[in-house]
C-alpha cells in the first residue's frame, strides 16, 4: 500500500477527488495517510475531518525560513510512513529539504501545459496569450518552479468566447481525472524517470 500525504493550500478538490477515486477503486494500491496544510482555514481540510483523514496544518510564520518550514513539514508527516506526496493545489515553492528528503516521490498538478505558462494564474496567462489548446499537467517536483518531469497532461481546446472561468472550469475538470490517473500509475509502480523522460510501463512492477 502507497501512503500518500497530500498537500493543500485552499479549497481541495484535486485531494478530494483523489481520495474519491481511491474508494471507488479507480486508484490502486493507495491510502491517504494524511492531509497536510500551510492554511488552517483551507476549506479541504474539512472534507480529511469528516471523513476521519489525520490532518497537519503548520503556520509559516513560525519558522524563520523555507527551509526550517520544510524540516519542521518532513518531521510531522514522519509517523505517517509516507510513500508518496500530492501536492494539490498547494500555494508554496518547496525546497530542497523536502525534494531531497522525497527524491521522486512528489508530484505536482499544474493547470497549463508545461513549460508554458508555469507560476501563477497559468489559466490567465494562457487566454491573454491566445492560445488554442490549453490543459493541465502532471509532473514530479524538482527544486524549480512547475519545471519537474512530467507524467502525463491532458489538453482542452480553448473556444474564442471562453472566459477566465470556463477555462479555468474546463481544465480543473481535466486536472482531476489527469491526477488520478497520475497516482494510479505511481501506486503500481508503473513510473521510471530517466533524465527528465517519465517512462510508463505497461504493466506494474512489485
Ligand atoms: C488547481 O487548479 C491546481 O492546479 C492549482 O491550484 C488549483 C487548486 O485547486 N495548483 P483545488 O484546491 O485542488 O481545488
Amino acid at each position: 500500500m502507497t501512503n500518500i500525504a497530500v498537500f493543500i493550500s485552499g479549497r481541495g478538490s484535486n485531494f478530494i477527488k483523489l481520495q474519491e477515486n481511491i474508494w471507488k477503486g479507480e486508484i490502486s494500491n493507495a491510502n491517504i495517510a494524511v492531509v497536510f496544510s500551510n492554511k488552517n482555514d483551507a476549506k479541504g481540510l474539512e472534507f480529511a475531518k469528516e471523513h476521519n483523514i489525520p490532518t497537519i496544518v503548520l503556520d509559516e510564520k513560525d519558522y524563520s525560513n523555507r527551509k526550517e518550514f520544510d524540516k519542521a513539514i518532513i518531521d510531522v508527516i514522519k509517523p505517517y510512513n509516507v510513500d508518496l506526496i500530492c501536492l494539490a493545489g498547494y500555494m508554496r515553492i518547496v525546497t530542497e529539504e523536502l525534494v531531497n528528503e522525497y527524491k521522486n516521490r512528489i508530484l505536482n498538478i499544474h493547470p497549463a501545459l508545461l513549460p508554458a505558462f508555469p507560476g501563477l494564474n497559468s489559466q490567465k496567462q494562457a487566454l491573454d496569450y491566445g492560445v488554442k489548446v490549453a490543459g493541465c499537467t502532471v509532473h514530479f517536483v524538482d527544486t524549480g518552479v512547475d519545471t519537474g518531469p512530467i507524467v502525463l497532461q491532458k489538453v482542452v481546446d480553448v473556444k474564442s468566447d471562453d472566459t477566465l472561468d470556463i477555462l479555468t472550469s474546463k481544465i480543473l475538470e481535466q486536472e482531476h481525472v489527469a491526477y488520478s490517473e497520475a497516482v494510479n500509475l505511481f501506486c503500481t509502480n508503473r513510473l521510471t524517470i530517466k533524465d527528465r523522460t517519465v517512462k510508463i510501463s505497461e504493466t506494474g512492477i512489485n
